[in-house]
Order: structure tokens, then sequence, then C-alpha cells
């Protein structure tokens, strides 16, 4: 029988966890190495390593050897957080129901454990002997074409505004639709096998995760979401529902949460998790 979406969020979760807490360096009264288990080891729904594991799984490839790659993956978002939330960038204090790194350390500390965690993900994947194409392609989603050209996006747009919807999804695709793109993409490419239908299935579940953020910011609270809300519009964020109302938005999404599932079509396997994962890409609530 086909595993159950939630129940494998879960599971999923505590191994990416498990994995983390022995990767991650701990010793006993270093300032860097506590900020980044504190901002790696709270309580976050491990959305990317889930789509990473389950990915790999669907192309047959071993589970310890994907954890790795999902326990990496889980550090450069972590980072990509920490230093989402500084004051030179979204100036937030509650991250995953929490004090933000640079409210609970300082800010220098937040800005070397981010960099830290970043660095430290690449040095674990090349000891673990994984390749060169994946170690590429993780830092092509991280980088200036990736999530770090798409925050620059993102803030920028703060001051200027965006012209097209073309640029605001030009900016979801690079800050957020990277990472889930490459946690998709990471089971076909470790089995060496054709990535096309997981980039199509990840491309539209990322932009659809993206415009649930930006719903969510304004439709839910801090409590339920464990960071703060109706912040897009306070800093002049440009958003999906800044461009078709939140109706509108609700709509896109739900057409992208389709197209990801047609895209499943060319397995033979049970899809039936990924089907259920996309669905919850915007039916979540947190
Ligand atoms: C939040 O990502 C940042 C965005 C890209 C919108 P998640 O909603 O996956 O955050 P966690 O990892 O569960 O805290
Ligand atoms: C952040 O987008 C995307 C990242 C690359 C971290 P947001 O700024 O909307 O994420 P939240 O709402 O703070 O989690
Ligand atoms: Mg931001
Ligand atoms: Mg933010
Ligand atoms: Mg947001």
């Amino acid at each position: 029988m086909a595993e159950n979406f939630e129940t494998a969020l879960i599971a999923y979760a505590r191994k990416v966890e498990a994995k983390l807490e022995v990767l991650l360096p701990f010793l006993a009264g270093n300032r860097l190495q506590d900020a980044m288990r504190y901002a790696a080891l709270s309580e976050g729904k491990r959305l990317r390593p889930f789509f990473v594991l389950a990915s790999a799984k669907l192309h047959g490839v071993s589970e310890p050897r994907a954890l790795t790659v999902a326990a990496a993956l889980e550090m450069i978002h972590c980072y990509s957080l920490v230093h989402d939330d500084l004051p030179a960038m979204d100036n937030d204090n509650l991250r995953r129901g929490r004090a933000t790194t640079h409210k609970k350390f300082d800010e220098a500390t937040a800005i070397l454990a981010g960099d830290a965690l970043l660095t430290f993900a690449f040095e674990v994947l090349a000891e673990a002997g994984e390749s060169s194409v994946l170690i590429a392609a993780l830092a092509r989603a991280a980088g200036p074409r990736g999530m770090a050209g798409g925050q620059m996006l993102d803030i920028e747009a703060e001051t200027k505004g965006f012209a097209s919807l073309n640029d605001i999804s030009k900016m979801q695709r690079q800050k957020t639709g990277a990472l889930f793109e490459f946690a998709c993409t990471a089971g076909p490419m470790m089995a060496g096998e054709d990535v096309t239908a997981m980039h199509d299935y990840a491309e539209n579940i990322g932009l659809a995760f993206q415009i649930a953020d930006d719903i969510l910011d304004v439709e839910s609270t801090s409590t339920a979401l464990g960071k703060a809300t109706q912040k897009d519009s306070t800093q002049g964020k440009a958003t999906f529902v800044d461009f078709f109302g939140l109706d509108g938005a609700k709509q896109e999404a739900s057409r992208l949460v389709e197209n990801a599932k047609a895209a499943l079509v060319t397995y033979e396997a049970s899809v039936e998790m990924l089907r259920e994962a996309a669905d919850f890409m915007i039916a979540r609530r947190k």
C-alpha cells in the first residue's frame, strides 16, 4: 500500500533531525557551534529533506545516502532563514516559534552561523563522496542564480517594486523554487536518471509553496506559524498576493498543484505520496 504523506513527513523529519544532530559539530562552550545547532535543530517542517528522501526512494537510491544529502540541504535552508531574519533583511524576532538566531545570540554570531551552515553543508557532501554533479547542482540552487540571487531581487523589490508577473515569478523561482528544485531532482540525480519529470513537479510545487507562504502571511497568526505575520505588505514585499489578490493567488496556487501532479504521470511506480505532498504545499496551516 502506498505510504501516507503526513506519516512519512514526520518519520523523515525525525530521521533528518537525528542526522543533523550527529553531523553538526558540538564542542561545549563553542558559541558558533551552539548558534548553528540552535538554527538547525529547531522545529521546522523539514519539507526540503522530505522531497530529497521521497525522490530518492522513487529512484531506488539508498536511504542512508539520501539522508546525508537531505541534511546538507536542510543546513542551507536553515542558513537562509537565519540571514533572512537579520535586521538588514526582513528584521524578524520570531522563527519556528522561538527567538531568531540573532536575537538569541547576536548579529555577528548569526551571520557567522549562517556562513558556517552553508559551507559545512558542502563539507559534509564532499566528505561523503557525493558526485560533483550533485554538489554543483546544490551550489547553483543556493547561489547567485538561485536562492541568494532571489533574495537580492526580493530586497530590491521593496524599494523598486516589480513591473510584471514575470518579475515576481522569477524572484520566487529563485529565492524559494531553487532549493525545492534541488530537493526533488536529488533522487533522480543520485540515481543517474532523467530529472525532467521531477523538475517539472518541483517548479510547480516550489511556486505554489511560496504563494501559500505569502497567503499565510496575510491570513494566519504568528502563534500558528511560529513567525511574524502581516509583514509582507508593511515591508512592501512583491508577492503573488499583491499581484493577484488573495482569491487570485489561491487559484493560481491550485492550478500549480494540479500541474505538479500532472508531471508525475511518467512514473510507473506509486506516486501517491508525492501527489499528497503537492496538495500539502497549499493546504498546510503552517
Ligand atoms: C520558510 O520555509 C521560508 C520560505 C521559503 C517561505 P518553511 O515554511 O519550509 O520553513 P520551516 O523550515 O518549516 O521553518
Ligand atoms: C524567504 O521568504 C525565502 C528564503 C530564501 C529564506 P520569506 O522572507 O517570505 O520567508 P519567511 O516568511 O520569513 O519565512
Ligand atoms: Mg524574506
Ligand atoms: Mg522573511
Ligand atoms: Mg514569508
